[in-house]
């Protein structure tokens, strides 16, 4: 793996956007979990008093224990019942000073006096949507610059809500899985695919790819593909999400968060339209979707085989008839820059892309 700096991405090791941290299957029980992402440890938990999600730094400011590490002998813990979340609040398991959700220090057990305002620790911007726990991650501390991810079809009952396939921990540097995004040539040699059209386009925060053509790995019952649809966007720098038409009308979503500079956590899942076409989904519905699911984890495995033994591809030896990756590469620069700085790399990247010889997916595209 190499370091943001050798991929010379910015000023910022690791880059500003939205981030799933957790399945929020995780947050299930009241216990706070220890979680570590952009070279930090973080302290996770849901509320008892209004189940709202809180992510604080993880060291308490009084002597650096960790508020979240796993701990079944602290009296604190005990008598909470196995977690030290009180309400909204957590308590540190090691002289039981009290933080809110806002992350100030609210009760010192032991001490009577005001509490010094510097008994705080970070609180972060959280957002629970899709079954997944995100965090706005921004070196400058700013607000929110687009919407945490949010799909209608996840309240349709039509629609199968999927379970997330954790991936674990891959280390590379998330440049390597974001270059898969205009990744033209390995469609063929990596996921069976013939690709009859495809493009790319950068546009802001996002950065898409259109394509369609049949498949060798996502095949129906009777083992022949269809063609294969797929309209996939990058939300930010580490949420993708991609329509698939064609088999089943599906949403797979890929999120990858780093946990160190120079690895990341990675997620897989899909939302699967019902297949047997029911308004609401049934059991034998759910038994497919899965199935589907599972079929799609193994088309994103065999990019993940790769990623798992591959050197950093600091200086590739591109070609006209590849995707885009340079243009690509500067789209993804915006994050890892001051806002102020966006612009500078918009202007070099905005616009539709077709390798040279692929037709491309829109016609408008074929028009330009
Ligand atoms: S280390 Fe947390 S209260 Fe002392
Ligand atoms: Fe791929």
């Amino acid at each position: 793996m190499a370091t943001t700096k050798e991929y010379r991405l910015g000023e910022f090791t690791f880059p500003r956007g939205w981030f799933m941290i957790a399945d929020a299957e995780e947050l299930n029980t009241h216990k706070p979990i220890a979680v570590r992402f952009f070279g930090k440890d973080f302290a996770l938990y849901r509320g008892r008093a209004t189940g709202k999600i809180v992510l604080l730094d993880a060291y308490c400011p009084h002597m650096k224990t960790h508020l979240a590490a796993p701990n079944n002998t602290s009296y604190v813990v005990l008598d909470g019942g196995g977690s030290n979340v009180e309400g909204d609040d957590i308590r540190c398991p090691y002289h039981a000073w009290r933080f809110g959700a806002d992350g100030k220090c609210n009760d010192i057990p032991y001490h009577q006096g005001p509490i010094p305002a510097t008994a705080c620790v970070k609180s972060w911007t959280v957002a629970e949507s899709l079954g997944a726990i995100w965090v706005w991650h921004d070196p400058e501390g700013g607000e929110p610059e687009w919407e945490h991810p949010t799909l209608p079809q996840w309240d349709d009952p039509s629609w199968v809500r999927w379970k997330f396939d954790h991936l674990g921990v891959l280390n590379q540097h998330p440049q390597e899985v974001i270059d898969n995004i205009c990744d033209y040539g390995h469609l063929s040699p990596i996921h069976g695919s013939t690709v009859e059209r495809y493009e790319n386009e950068f546009q802001g925060h996002t950065a898409s790819q259109r394509q369609c053509g049949p498949h060798r790995t996502l095949v129906g019952e009777d083992g022949v593909s269809p063609i294969l649809h797929t309209d996939t966007t990058y939300h930010g720098p580490g949420v993708l999400i991609s329509h698939l038409t064609g088999l089943c009308e599906s949403i797979l979503m890929i999120t990858h968060s780093p946990v160190d500079d120079g690895s990341i956590k990675v997620w897989h899942s899909v939302l699967v339209r019902s297949p047997g076409n029911n308004p609401v989904v049934t059991v034998p519905d759910t038994i497919t979707a899965r199935q589907f699911q599972d079929a799609s984890r193994l088309s994103f495995m065999q990019d993940f085989e790769v990623w798992m033994n591959k050197a950093p591809c600091l200086n590739g030896l591109f070609i006209p008839s590849d995707g885009p990756f340079m243009k690509a590469r500067i789209w993804y620069r915006q994050f890892y820059n001051p806002r102020a700085k966006k612009r500078e790399f918009l202007d070099q990247c905005e616009g539709l892309y077709v390798p040279r010889g692929a037709t491309p997916y829109t016609e408008s595209a074929a028009a330009a």
